[in-house]
């Protein structure tokens, strides 16, 4: 197992300074990034394929996994998106988006392949992967909250050597509301990860997966909390079970990781949409550990 791994750290957080961004040093200012091509994931949500125009751009624009861009439509708005895809898969990325209102619908409607949409970022901490290192790794994702896992599970894939145990645990509503269904049973089938998958209930389609919360996972599979560290990215009520399980295994409050959302605006800590107290969940997050948001419990359940 190598030791050191190439990660891009985020840029640091200076107060009152606004944030560096990779796609330009006035990180207000958008860059041009043209879609090519649209993936359907499940209903609602679709998967981008994206390219920068600038072709050094391209080249050089790297983030580490579970930092977010801003995605902007001109003349309809702006809004923070996860990165589905993983840093070691250079010259291109993804976004995984679902439906919500103005900026989605707008893009889901009338935005498509060979069209060009602006991209300001990375920005976020993202996960700290150097921490990985040597470590076992238990994913657990609960719906949408598999898109920034995606791309955090494909870069542990991409370096495997690096890591020890790599287990995700996704939970969904039912069979057809599973994200990367197929990618994740071909992770499986070739031994790259342990994936356990769940849904609430099958509705009379065809599954071979478990039935039952995500947290009943946890039942059928060893870990050792002193050398695993745990992610989770999910919904507010996932949170709350997914961390209640994980703290009575015995994990450390250092070694839950939790990937949070908030609203955000500028992205860069200026607006203040997304501050709790002082702290800033696009500048200082979206990647905490338990430790740091109990502290602010709001972070993780309003
Ligand atoms: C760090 C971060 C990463 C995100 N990653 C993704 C992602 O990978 N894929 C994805 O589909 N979405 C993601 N989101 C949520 C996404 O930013 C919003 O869904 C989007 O901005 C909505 O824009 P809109 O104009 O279409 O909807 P709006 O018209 O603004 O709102 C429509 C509905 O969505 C709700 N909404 C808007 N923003 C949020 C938000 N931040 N969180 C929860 N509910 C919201 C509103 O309350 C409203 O009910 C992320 C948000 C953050 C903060
Ligand atoms: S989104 Fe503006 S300060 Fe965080």
């Amino acid at each position: 197992m190598t030791s050191s791994i190439d990660v891009p750290r985020p840029a640091p957080v200076r107060s009152g300074a606004l944030r560096e961004a990779a796609t330009g040093s006035n990180p207000y200012l958008p860059a041009t990034a043209r879609i090519m091509r649209v993936g359907h994931l499940i209903q609602d949500v679709r998967l981008y394929d994206l390219r920068f125009h600038d072709p050094a751009l391209a080249d050089r624009f790297t983030y580490r996994p579970g930092q977010f861009v801003e995605l902007s439509i001109l003349g309809v708005g702006e809004g923070p998106f996860s990165l589905p895809s993983s840093p070691t898969r250079r010259g291109m990325f993804q976004l995984g988006i679902r439906r919500a209102g103005k900026l989605t619908t707008y893009l889901f409607d009338h935005v498509s392949e060979g069209d060009e949409v602006g991209i300001r970022g990375p920005f976020g901490n993202g996960f700290p992967v150097e921490r990985f290192v040597g470590q076992d790794i238990l994913l657990s994702a609960g719906g949408l909250g598999m898109v920034p896992l995606r791309g955090l599970l494909q870069y542990l894939i991409d370096l495997r050597p690096h890591f020890g145990r790599v287990i995700l645990l996704y939970g969904c509503k039912n069979p057809d509301s599973v994200l990367f269904r197929e990618e994740l049973l071909g992770v499986q089938r070739r031994g790259d990860a342990e994936i356990h998958l769940t849904v609430d209930g099958t509705e009379q389609k065809p599954w071979t997966g478990n039935v039952g919360v995500v947290t009943d996972l946890l039942e059928e599979i060893e870990v050792d909390v002193n050398r695993t560290l745990a992610v989770a990215c999910g919904p507010p009520v996932f949170y709350k079970f997914m961390v209640e399980k994980l703290t009575t295994m015995g994990f450390a409050k250092d070694r839950i990781l939790l990937s949070l959302e908030r609203r955000m605006e500028c992205g860069i800590g200026k607006c203040g949409h997304c501050a709790v107290g002082y702290t800033f969940t696009c500048l200082h997050g979206p990647v905490f550990t338990l430790w740091d948001a109990l502290n602010l419990p709001e972070l993780i359940y309003e």
